[in-house]
């Protein structure tokens, strides 16, 4: 049984988020749970101490505090810096993104932590706690891809009289993919959706989401990209390595000055040439393409992200506080009694960890 929460201050670099906000803390307290928030943890999302202080909260001067409870419930995969505080029996519930990071599953499975990722909850359908970064990262896809393009090859999405619109393509039509779809169409690009998901494809032309769709193989997404003014890859198979849709020699056929963003990146990737940016150096260019690679891309919008992330990770960490194998947590473990449990994690990882999912 959960006693303690630990909400410790994001550290990695731009993230202003925080995973709980203090309506959900408040609801932690009325289930005589006791909250240790670092000191300002809540800042970037515009949460003082004192709301959380005022809901019920411990406000702790360090990190190391918050990592001393039961529990601890963060945003982003705990930093290297922050690994020393790992010890055995200790519950962390975050997002995790494992199958892309073998050292910092070593470092949970030596010290014995029970880890449960956010991104790989599956009750009752879809990825209740990753669908909310999922639709904001989407949103801001468009912006940011259009963004870049003015730097690029200087294209407006939108074209103009007598000048015919950006061509966008989008790979992955869940969560992320509609929203960026979306957005793109609402700047009057021209967009076509690229999904394995036949039956998608259909709501999605039908619902006038793109204008275009295009069922996802090697040859048609080399035909999309090659014409594509901005590409942007959103294909997810749960706790799996992001599948490589995008080779280098498809990258090297786009025009200079096309864009990249690649959101599959927290998964590994979906473009040969992708490597993880930072929020605080977003792009990289590689064979004349602009490439944006940011693992976190809603840590740029707190305020709109920490209380969609929170509204949604509540009831399920009351869930794990109250009973650990409860089927409302069902596929979030990823690390328990120093094994990789998710069975699609620990095949990506290939590193012969035994699976047990019983
Ligand atoms: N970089 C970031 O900051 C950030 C933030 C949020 C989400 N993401 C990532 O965005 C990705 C998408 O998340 P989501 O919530 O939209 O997932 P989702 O499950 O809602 O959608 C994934 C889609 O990918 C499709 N797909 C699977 N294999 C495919 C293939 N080979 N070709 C084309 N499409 C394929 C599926 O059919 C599905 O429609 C994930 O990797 C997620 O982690 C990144």
């Amino acid at each position: 049984m959960v006693k303690t929460v630990g909400l410790p201050a994001e550290i990695k670099d731009g993230e202003r988020r925080v995973a709980l906000d203090p309506s959900a803390v408040k609801m932690l307290s009325h289930s005589d749970i006791v909250s240790l928030v670092e000191k300002g943890a809540g800042i970037g999302s515009g949460f003082s101490d004192q709301d959380y202080r005022s809901v019920g909260a411990q406000i702790v001067d360090t990190a190391e505090e918050t990592w001393s409870c039961d529990l601890v419930c963060k945003v982003k995969e705990p930093q290297q810096s922050e690994w020393v505080h790992f010890r055995k029996g200790l519950k962390l519930f975050a997002y995790l993104h494992l199958a892309a990071a073998p050292a910092l599953t070593n470092a949970l499975v030596d010290t014995g932590v029970e880890a449960y990722a956010f991104e790989t909850l599956t009750w009752p359908k879809g990825h209740p706690l990753l669908a909310p970064m999922s639709e904001i990262a989407g949103r801001a896809a468009a912006i940011m891809g259009a963004f870049h393009l003015a730097e690029g090859s200087g294209t407006l999405l939108g074209g103009a009289s007598g000048v015919p619109p950006a061509r966008v393509v989008v790979i992955g039509m869940g969560v992320a993919g509609t929203m960026a779809a979306r957005g793109a169409r609402g700047m009057d690009a021209e967009v076509t959706g690229v999904d394995v998901d036949l039956e998608r494809l259909y709501e999605v032309h039908e619902q006038k989401i793109v204008t275009s769709t295009l069922y996802s193989n090697h040859h048609n997404i080399g035909d999309a990209v090659a014409n594509a003014d901005l590409v942007i890859t959103a294909a997810l198979v749960t706790g799996a390595k992001a599948p490589v849709l995008i080779t280098r020699e498809q990258v090297q056929s786009m025009r200079p000055g096309s864009v990249i963003v690649d959101l599959a990146i927290d998964q590994g990737g979906s473009v040969e040439t992708s490597k993880p940016t930072s929020l605080s150096h977003p792009t990289y260019v590689e064979a004349g393409v602009i490439h944006y690679c940011v693992t976190n891309v809603p840590g740029q919008y707190p305020r709109t992200s920490s209380r969609a992330l929170s509204a949604a990770v509540i009831p399920r960490l009351l869930d794990l506080a109250r009973d650990a194998k409860s089927d409302r947590l069902a596929g979030s473990l990823n690390v328990s009694q120093n094994r990789v449990v998710h069975p699609a994690v620990a095949a990506s990882l290939q590193a012969g960890y035994e699976t047990d999912i019983s």
